[in-house]
């Protein structure tokens, strides 16, 4: 696998496989990789000829209190993996290359509705930084699929929603979630968990299952919410929201909806914030 940080050579190396008609998978990332990014990868590799893979802290997503100091950068360590999962190229760009004129000057692209909720209401601008990121990687990788995690389930839908509003020619695919066994969703953001934070996230997915249960049995919608919330805090966490949702586009089902729908958390526990989801079969 070839690391490249430069962009005119990302070029390159992507003509030369145009020019051998190859389909080109991608898989855009922060980096300190663990097996959810891994199983992206694999998905790439087995839809597309050429996998490429972007490890860049993406600084217009952080807002001014947030983790980007401290974000874990662990490349030595993501080359090898990603080596491993079948990655071709790894481009790692310094900011520069994808902020020319500075990450605070940068075009900004800003996707409405979908993102005025949820993780948009609790991290004001992070979903443009997302959004403005990922259309730079495209049009820097210009990839035939690119491949993102249910586990940031919203983050998902504001990239299908971007590329079909901006008809970018890339098929947009998921990966599901992957969980560790007691259930907690693998995030590089878990290992800033005391062990008894850690012995407790795993919460988070049980009451998921119980709001999905809950929801099956007919109760109302919003008071699984509230009985969601309040088991957070019971717990010991502090919950940002307990929401159910459409999945099609996140928005709020009537009382008695019971199909199409996914249930979102999102909670902090000491200074560490989670999210996750579980869509309804
Ligand atoms: P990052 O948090 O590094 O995640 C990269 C991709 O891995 C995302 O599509 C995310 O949904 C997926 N992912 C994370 N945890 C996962 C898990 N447990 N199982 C399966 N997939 C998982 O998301 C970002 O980076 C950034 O916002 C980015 C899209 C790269 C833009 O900067």
């Amino acid at each position: 696998m070839q690391t490249i940080q430069d962009a005119a050579a990302l070029r390159a190396t992507i003509r030369g496989w145009r020019a051998q008609g190859h389909t080109i998978g991608f898989v855009p990332t922060m980096g300190n990789l663990h097996a959810g990014h891994h199983s992206l990868v694999k998905l790439a590799r087995a839809r597309a000829d050429r996998v490429v893979a972007s490890v860049f802290v993406n600084p217009t997503q952080f807002g001014p209190n947030e983790d980007f100091e401290r974000y874990p950068r662990t490349l030595a360590q993501d080359q090898a993996g990603l080596a491993e999962s079948g990655c071709d190229v790894l481009f790692a760009p310094d900011v520069s290359a994808v902020y020319p004129f500075g990450a605070d000057k940068s075009v900004s692209l800003h996707v409405p509705e979908l993102t005025e909720t949820l993780e948009g209401a609790h991290r004001l601008g992070h979903f443009d930084g997302v959004a403005t990121v990922v259309c730079k990687l495209f049009n820097l990788v210009q990839p035939d699929i690119a491949i993102f995690g249910q586990k940031d389930f919203q983050q998902l839908k504001v990239i299908e929603r971007m590329v079909r509003d901006l008809s970018l020619p890339v098929k947009v695919m998921s990966g599901p979630t992957l969980r560790a066994e007691d259930g907690l969703a693998l995030s590089s953001r878990n290992q800033y968990l005391s062990d008894a934070d850690r012995a407790l996230a795993p919460q988070i997915y049980e009451i998921l299952q119980q709001m999905r249960d809950l929801i099956a049995k007919g109760h109302a919608r919003k008071v699984v919410e509230q009985a969601a919330a309040s088991k957070l805090e019971r717990a010991g966490f502090v919950p940002d929201y307990a929401a159910i949702r459409r999945a099609e586009d996140l928005s709020e089902p009537g009382e008695s909806e019971q199909e199409g729908l996914v249930a979102l958390v999102a909670a902090r526990l000491g200074s560490t914030r989670l999210i996750d989801n579980l869509l309804f079969d």
